[in-house]
C-alpha cells in the first residue's frame, strides 16, 4: 500500500511536480517541474515547513535528503522540548537540538523553536521536584532564557507557550498553571523577548481552527495579552485534523485573529485516516490538506504552514491515535501521496478561475491599517488613505472601511477592470450622509473616472454611472435606483455592464432597481478607487465587501454576492455553519442529536428532548441592528417554556424566539435591556401551537423603524412592536436561552441574516426557498 505511488527521490519529485502542472495549465509548466514546496509557497509570500525528527534526521538518508530540498522551515519536532533538552536541573542536552538546528542553517532553512513552556513533555526532575513558586519561577525564566539566548539570531519564530487552554476554552491545568498560576503566560512571553527582541513569539494552540468555545477563548486571551502590552506577535493553530474535518471556517478564524494585529501560522498539520488507508480516504485527506493551505494563502497575515513530519515513515500519528495514521503528504517510501499534489496545487495556483473576481477587498482591515488587503489572488491591495479602517462592520468581530467624506479611500497602483468590455462592481455601503454625492468605487481615465457607482445627491439615489468620453465635455448615461438610500443601514450595491447588450443595470439588495441601454464604455487605465472617484466625491460611510469582476453577473450571482445570511445551520448530522462565515456549534452531549427532518429523512434535523441544546460561541447577530432569524421548529411538549434561539448579553439573552408555556403561544421577547429592570417586549402568534407539527418560526428586527415582527409559517402575527433593543455580546443558543427553557423537539434550517427581511421573503422561507 505504501509504496503505491512511491517513487525514488528526485525522480519522483519530477513525476509528482509534472503531474501537478497538468492540472494547472501551460503556463506554469516550465517553471515548476520539480519545485519543492517550499519554493512554491515563497512564491506566495508564506514559508512551508516540516516538523524534524532529530533522530531521522540523523539515521535515516532518504528522510534527511527530503527534508533538506522540500521545505523552507524546520520546527524541531521533540529536540527542544523540556524533556530532550534539559535532563538534569544544572544540566541542559543540547546535541538533539543542535544538530536540528545546524543542519536547518546548513540548508538555508528557518527554524521555528518549539516549545518553551508545555504542560507536557517535562523532565521528572521539574514536575517531581520540590520547589517553591519563586524558585519555579526562577527556573522556568532561566530556561527560557537559556534556550532563546543560545538559539539568537537562528531560530527566528519560538512557540513560547504551547497548548494553554482546555476545549471548553478555561485555562488548562497542567503544572505551570497549577504552580504558578495563569501570570505564567505573561512571564514567559516577557522572559523570551528579553532574551531575543527580534525573534516573534507565537502562542500556538490546538482545535482552534474552527470559530468554537477554544477559538473565542484563545481569541480573548490573545485580546488580553495585547492589552497588556505582551510581546506576542503570533497566534499558531496547530491544525492536527482528519480526513473527514471541514476547515472551511480556518480563513475567517485566522482573519480574526489576524484583525487583532499579530501574525497567524499553521504549526502543526497532519490530516490522519484510518489505517489501512483507502483511496476515498486519501482523496478527502488531501482535500483537507488543499483547503488547509488555501485558507493561509487568503489571509495576508498567514505567514507559515508547517506539517508536522512529512513522511509515513515517521509520524506521531499511529502511536497517539490507535487505528489512525497515514497523515502526511509522502508515503513510508516517500512517494507523493495525494495530499502532496492538492498541496502543491494549491501553492502553485496562479490565481483565481476564471470569471472569478478580478479583485475582492474584504476591507475589514484592523484600525490604523495602511493597506486593504485583495483576496482576489490578483495581489491588487489597494493603499489606504485617511483615517478610514476599524468602524464596526456587518456582523459582531468585523469591522469595516469607513470613509468621513473627505480624505479617506483606498486605491490600487494598477487597474482591476477592463471597462471597455463588460464588467460588475459590488460593495456592502452604510452610508451616514446625504450631503455630499458619495462614490463607493470608480475605475480612472485620465480627466475622468469610466464608472461611478455612488450616491447622487441631485436625485437623491444610489448610481451607477458611465460618462461618454475621457474627456471635458461629455454626456452621462445612468442606471439609477428608484428607492431612496437609507443612512445607516448597510445595503448591497451591485452596477453591471453589459458590454455586448450596451446595458447598465443597477441592483440595490440584490433587487434590479435601475437599467439603461445604448451605454458604450471606455477602456480606462487609472488605478481601481473605493469610496471615491478620479475628481475627488469621497463616500461618508462604511464600505465592506467590495468586488470587481471583468465580466457581467447574472442576477442570480449578484444575489449571491450579496449574500446577508450571517449564520445558516441545516443539521443534516453535523452542527456546521454553512455560511461564508462558518460559526460551528458544539452540541452538548446529553439530550442532543440528529432526528428525521419535515421530508421524514433521518438525522437531517436537530433533535431535542429538553435537555440537550446547541449553542454557538460568541454572537452571531448585531442585536441593536436590523436582522431576522428564521427556524423550522417540531413542538414535542408544552411542559416548560421551550426556547428555539436565543442571543446572549451578560444578564439577559438580547432576544428569545420561543415556545412560551405562560401564554400557550410562539412568542418574541426582547428585553428592553440587558439588566434585571428592562421591561418584556412580547410578540405573541395569534393561535396556541400545534404539537409535533414543522413549523416555520422568524423574528424580524427593523432598526430603522425601530419595530420587531413575529411569523408563524410566513404569515406575521399581529405587530409589528416598536421595540428597544440593545447591543449583545454572548453566545448564539439554539435550543436553549442562556436562562433555561430548553427545547424539546426538533428544528432545523435556522439562519440568521444581518437584515431586515420583507414579509416576501419570509413566505419564500416557509414555502421552502432559499433566501440569501
Ligand atoms: C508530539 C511529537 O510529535 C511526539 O513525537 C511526542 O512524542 C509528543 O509530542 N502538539 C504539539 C507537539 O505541540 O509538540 C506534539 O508533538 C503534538 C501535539
Amino acid at each position: 500500500m505504501s509504496t503505491r505511488r512511491a517513487l525514488p527521490g528526485a525522480l519522483g519529485a519530477v513525476l509528482i511536480a509534472a503531474t501537478t502542472v497538468l492540472m494547472v495549465g501551460p503556463a506554469e509548466m516550465a517553471s515548476a517541474a520539480g519545485v519543492p514546496l517550499g519554493e512554491l509557497a515563497a512564491g506566495k509570500g508564506i514559508t512551508f515547513g516540516t516538523a524534524v525528527s532529530a533522530a531521522a534526521q540523523d539515521q535515516d538518508t532518504g528522510y534527511a535528503a527530503r527534508l533538506a530540498t522540500e521545505f523552507g522551515s524546520v520546527t524541531p519536532e521533540d529536540a527542544m522540548k523540556w524533556a530532550a533538552v534539559h535532563p538534569a536541573k544544572e544540566r541542559f542536552d543540547w546535541r538533539a537540538a543542535d544538530a536540528v538546528v545546524n543542519t536547518a542553517l546548513g540548508n538555508e532553512q528557518e527554524i521555528r523553536g518549539h516549545t518553551l513552556v508545555w504542560h507536557s513533555s517535562l523532565p521528572g526532575w521539574l514536575t517531581g521536584g520540590t520547589f517553591t513558586t519563586d524558585e519555579l519561577k526562577a527556573i522556568l525564566r532561566e530556561h527560557i532564557q537559556t534556550m532563546v539566548t543560545r538559539y539568537r539570531g537562528q531560530v527566528s519564530v519560538w512557540d513560547v507557550v504551547n497548548e494553554p487552554l482546555n476545549n471548553d476554552g478555561t485555562l488548562r491545568p497542567g503544572f505551570w498553571l497549577n504552580r504558578l498560576g495563569p501570570d505564567y503566560i505573561v512571564d514567559a512571553f516577557r522572559w523570551a523577548h528579553e532574551a531575543d527582541p527580534d525573534a516573534t513569539l507565537y502562542l500556538n494552540e490546538y482545535g482552534a481552527e474552527a470559530n468554537g468555545a477554544k477559538a473565542d477563548a484563545l481569541y480573548e486571551l490573545v485580546k488580553s495579552l495585547i492589552a497588556k502590552g505582551v510581546p506576542l506577535g503570533g497566534v499558531g493553530f496547530q491544525a492536527h485534523l482528519t480526513g473527514s474535518s471541514r476547515p472551511d471556517a480556518l480563513a475567517a478564524v485566522l482573519r480574526r485573529f489576524a484583525d487583532l494585529g499579530v501574525d497567524v501560522a499553521v504549526t502543526e498539520l497532519d490530516v490522519r485516516i484510518t489505517t489501512p488507508p483507502t483511496t476515498t480516504a486519501e482523496t478527502s485527506q488531501a482535500q483537507v490538506y488543499g483547503r488547509v493551505v488555501a485558507a493561509c494563502l487568503t489571509v495576508p497575515r498567514c505567514r507559515s504552514i508547517t506539517v508536522w513530519g512529512f513522511t509515513d515513515r515517521h509520524s506521531w500519528v499511529p502511536a497517539t491515535y490507535p487505528g489512525w495514521g497515514a497523515a502526511t503528504l509522502l508515503d513510508e517510501g516517500l512517494g507523493a501521496k495525494p495530499a502532496y499534489t492538492a498541496v502543491a496545487d494549491t501553492l502553485l495556483a496562479s490565481g483565481p478561475a476564471a470569471g472569478a473576481p478580478a479583485g475582492w477587498w474584504r476591507l475589514d482591515d484592523p484600525a490604523g491599517a495602511t493597506v486593504a488587503a485583495d483576496i482576489s489572488g490578483h495581489g491588487r491591495d489597494a493603499r489606504i488613505r485617511g483615517a478610514g479602517t476599524g468602524s464596526p462592520g456587518r456582523v459582531p468581530h468585523m469591522t469595516a472601511f469607513t470613509g468621513d467624506g473627505a480624505t479617506t479611500e483606498a486605491t490600487t497602483t494598477t487597474p482591476v477592470l477592463d471597462t471597455a468590455g463588460s464588467f460588475t462592481v459590488s460593495a456592502w455601503v452604510s452610508m451616514t450622509s446625504t450631503a455630499i454625492p458619495g462614490v463607493v468605487a470608480a475605475q480612472d481615465g485620465s480627466v475622468r473616472s469610466a464608472f461611478y457607482l455612488m450616491y447622487q445627491t441631485g436625485t437623491n439615489r444610489w448610481e451607477l454611472t458611465v460618462p461618454s468620453a475621457d474627456g471635458a465635455t461629455v454626456t452621462w448615461s445612468t442606471a439609477r435606483s428608484t428607492t431612496v438610500p437609507v443612512l445607516n443601514r448597510w445595503t448591497h450595491l451591485t452596477g453591471v455592464y453589459d458590454a455586448s447588450a450596451r446595458r447598465l443595470q443597477l441592483y440595490v439588495d440584490g433587487v434590479r432597481e435601475g437599467t439603461r441601454d445604448g451605454v458604450t464604455a471606455w477602456a480606462s487605465d487609472g488605478p481601481f478607487h473605493i469610496g471615491r472617484s478620479l475628481s475627488g466625491g469621497r463616500f461618508p460611510g462604511a464600505m465592506s465587501d467590495v468586488r470587481a469582476w471583468n465580466r457581467a453577473l447574472s442576477a442570480s450571482e449578484v444575489s449571491t454576492a450579496g449574500d446577508r445570511t450571517v449564520a445558516s445551520w441545516e443539521f443534516d448530522g453535523t452542527s456546521t455553519d454553512s455560511s461564508p462565515f462558518g460559526r460551528g456549534t458544539s452540541l452538548t452531549t446529553t439530550g442532543a442529536g440528529y432526528t428525521a427532518d419535515r421530508g421524514g429523512t433521518a438525522n437531517r434535523a436537530l433533535g431535542l428532548s429538553g435537555t440537550g441544546c446547541a449553542e454557538g460561541h460568541g454572537p452571531v447577530l448585531a442585536t441593536d441592528r436590523s436582522y431576522t432569524v428564521a427556524a423550522w421548529a417540531r413542538l414535542a411538549d408544552k411542559g416548560g417554556s421551550r426556547t428555539v434561539l436565543s442571543q446572549s448579553g451578560t444578564g439577559k439573552d438580547a432576544f428569545y424566539l420561543q415556545y412560551h408555556q405562560s401564554y400557550d403561544r410562539w412568542a418574541v421577547l426582547v428585553p428592553s435591556g440587558d439588566e434585571d429592570t428592562a421591561t418584556w417586549q412580547t410578540l405573541l402568534s395569534t393561535t396556541s401551537p400545534a404539537l409535533n407539527t414543522w413549523t416555520h418560526l422568524a423574528a424580524v428586527h427593523d432598526a430603522q423603524a425601530g419595530t420587531l415582527a413575529l411569523y408563524v409559517d410566513g404569515v406575521r402575527q399581529g405587530g409589528p412592536l416598536t421595540v428597544a433593543t440593545w447591543p449583545s455580546t454572548g453566545r448564539i443558543h439554539i435550543g436553549c436561552s442562556g436562562t433555561g427553557g430548553r427545547f424539546n423537539g426538533a428544528l432545523d434550517e435556522i439562519r440568521a441574516y444581518a437584515s431586515a427581511l420583507t414579509a416576501g421573503d419570509v413566505a419564500a422561507l416557509a414555502a421552502g426557498t432559499p433566501v440569501r
